[in-house]
């Protein structure tokens, strides 16, 4: 037995502590209480990439106190020495006592390396949110004014220009006169969202977010100069519910409070991120406006919208247009009257952050073909010129992120994140110097190039065993062979290996990326020699080696050289609509303009797919 005791409803409350490093979180949960629910409710990040269906063994804890019997997932993914030293999936245990829970030692969390920083084109400032310093004139017998008409005449406008919510109209009156009739304007679009007597001069501030699936970028802006002020970034907390969009919507469509905590969970990170960013420069409410981009599930779960309709048959969105809201009524802690914009999505799951990513690369505008891939959780692929442009999205899943691989793990201390051959010996790079504990995503492409060089994987993406490979392979290589669990498997550094079944998930996630370009330049009727550039954005792509994807086959076979890194794309492409309306109005007319493709209706999909799985034989040239 794993645990002390598995008497079920043994108690009427269980206490539940849990003990990460310095930190002890602990909560009273009702007996049978799922743990990875109870731990996510008590504010532990723990890792749940499948959604807690049992199936990634990511979510592993040690436990002892009163829980549930191990189920058959857990036998098969924990060695029985596991099960007797009280490891659990927290996905699949109930608690029914008081219980203490501990992460696994690999398990202790380092800050992720997370991308803010994106190519993007220079934009003239003009921003959505504008500053009017004014001198009103006071009243007067010899005319009839009321102040709202008199202060919108004294900033040249119209009495039906712009508009005054109730709490800044209450206020209008006495503002103007403890000011002196001179006061500063603040609007955002067409609404006066503040006044301030003219002479309290506060900083004026936009906020540009990519919420991604995996984690949230913000970098805040002085709009009066349109400079960076600060950065800041964290993991998406959403990510307890399911490392991709699919497990989130799942989620979100149990309940109406399970769409809510999904919400709940991504506001917070972004009011973290607003605290962070103003600390020691402004307050929260200096900010007037936020630009979120987001693919379509990220947008509808911050707005808490369901977006349950996107996982079923055939697919639809609640909606793609321009969301524009006030901050207040998603709970993001700017000016209480300040807003959200969220940049428009193209189709399905190609959303405002695809949409960002042609803005700041220039898509658009550009006379040549260029093609752009987000290898994110999702890969999102965008193909062609101002003349046209298509796009699509891949269920590449979340390999590249580490789910599913054996030894993965995100991009953090501990992760292998290069791997290279140097005179016939295997060389790692580990994140921190320290000892490996996993391996990232850009160390798995490293790696399975590596092999696939060497004659280790096949192009079928099969592991040869250490009794079949070349006679001339090194011993240096052939030693690191060996079977784990009953499969084939690659020692790399550590306890750190690549098995048969993490090459199996390479591929599935590099076919479904390879095979939505293959059918993208179909659709325009072009070959990879057409291709003038190939466009990595996102933090994953930031940090692959160019000569490995194309080795895999990840890529188009470009010369290495037209392939360029853009960063964190979507997050520049909210900078852009932030700091201008023009650019804000040209996201809009990208989200109509793209043709959206389904690759799954394409008629030869799976057979494109199929061959995309497979590894190029060599070099390609
Ligand atoms: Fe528990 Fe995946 S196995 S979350």
């Amino acid at each position: 037995m794993p645990s002390e005791l598995s008497a079920k409803g043994s108690s009427s409350v269980c206490e539940v502590t849990c003990v990460d490093g310095p930190s002890t979180l602990s909560g009273m949960f009702p007996p049978g209480t799922n743990l990875l629910r109870a731990l996510v409710e008590m504010g532990s990040e723990i890792e749940a990439p499948c959604g807690g269906t049992g199936t990634c063994g990511k979510c592993r804890v040690r436990v002892s106190g009163a829980v549930s019997d191990p189920t058959q997932e857990e036998r098969a993914l924990l060695d029985p020495d596991e099960l007797r030293a009280g490891m659990r999936l927290a996905c699949q245990t109930s608690i029914y006592g008081s219980c203490r829970v501990a992460p696994p030692d690999t398990h202790a969390l380092t800050a992720p390396t997370i991308l803010t920083e994106g190519r993007r084109q220079e934009v003239a400032l003009q921003p959505n949110v504008r500053e009017f310093g004014v001198t009103v004139p006071p009243p007067a017998l010899d005319r009839n004014p009321a102040d709202f008409e008199e202060l919108l005449g004294a900033m040249g406008f119209a009495a039906d220009d712009l508009s005054m919510p109730l709490p800044v109209l209450r206020g209008l009156s006495s503002t103007l006169r403890e000011a002196g009739f001179f006061v500063r304007a603040r609007l955002v679009g067409e609404e006066i969202i503040d006044l301030l007597p003219a002479t309290e001069r506060r900083p004026l501030l936009g906020l540009a977010v990519d919420i991604g699936t995996t984690t949230v970028a913000g970098k805040l802006f002085d709009l009066r100069t349109g400079h960076v002020l600060a950065v800041g970034s964290r993991l998406n907390a959403q990510r307890v519910f399911g490392e991709d969009v699919i497990s989130r919507i799942q989620y979100a469509s149990k309940s109406a409070s399970d769409l809510r905590a999904l919400q709940e969970r991504v506001i917070a990170v972004i009011n973290e991120i607003v605290v962070e960013v103003c600390t020691g420069r402004a307050e929260p409410r200096d900010i007037a406006e936020v630009v979120c981009a987001g693919n379509t599930v990220m947008t509808h779960l911050a707005a808490g919208i369901s977006p349950q309709w996107l996982a079923q048959y055939p697919y639809v969105p609640v909606f793609l247009s321009p969301l524009s809201c006030r901050a207040s009524e998603i709970g993001i802690a700017i000016h209480e009257l300040g807003r959200v914009f969220f940049l428009p999505g193209i189709g399905r799951f190609v959303g405002g952050d695809t949409v960002g990513v042609i803005l700041a690369a220039g898509l658009d505008m550009s006379q040549s073909l260029r093609l752009a891939v987000d290898v994110g959780t999702n890969g999102e692929i965008v193909l062609g010129s101002r003349d046209r442009l298509v796009a699509c999205s891949t269920a590449a899943g979340p390999a590249f992120e580490g789910a599913h691989i054996a030894h993965g793990m995100r991009a953090a201390n501990g992760a292998i994140d290069r791997v290279g051959l140097v005179d016939g010996e295997i060389r790692c790079h580990v994140l921190g110097e320290g000892e490996p504990t996993g391996i990232c995503g850009s160390g798995l492409i490293d790696a399975v190039a590596v092999l696939l060089r060497a004659g280790i994987v096949e192009p079928s993406g099969r592991l040869v065993g250490a009794d079949e490979c070349s006679a001339e392979l090194p011993a240096t290589l052939r030693g690191r062979l060996e079977m784990r669990g009953g499969e084939h498997a690659f020692l790399l550094a550590g306890q750190v290996a690549l098995t048969q079944r993490d090459i199996r998930e390479v591929q599935l996630a590099k076919g479904a990326i390879a095979a939505g370009a293959r059918i993208l330049m179909r659709q325009l009727g072009i070959g990879p020699q057409r291709l003038e550039e190939v466009l990595l954005a996102g933090a994953f792509g930031n940090f692959l080696r160019r000569d490995s994807a194309i080795r895999l086959g990840l890529l188009p076979p470009v010369p290495r050289q037209r392939v360029s890194f853009i960063g964190n794309a979507a997050c520049a492409g909210a900078e852009m609509a932030l700091l201008s309306t023009v650019q804000r109005r040209r996201a809009e007319e990208i989200a109509r303009r793209v043709e959206y493709v389904e690759i799954s209706a394409f008629p030869e999909f799976q057979d494109i797919f199929a061959e995309e799985m497979m590894f190029p034989a060599g070099e390609p040239s």
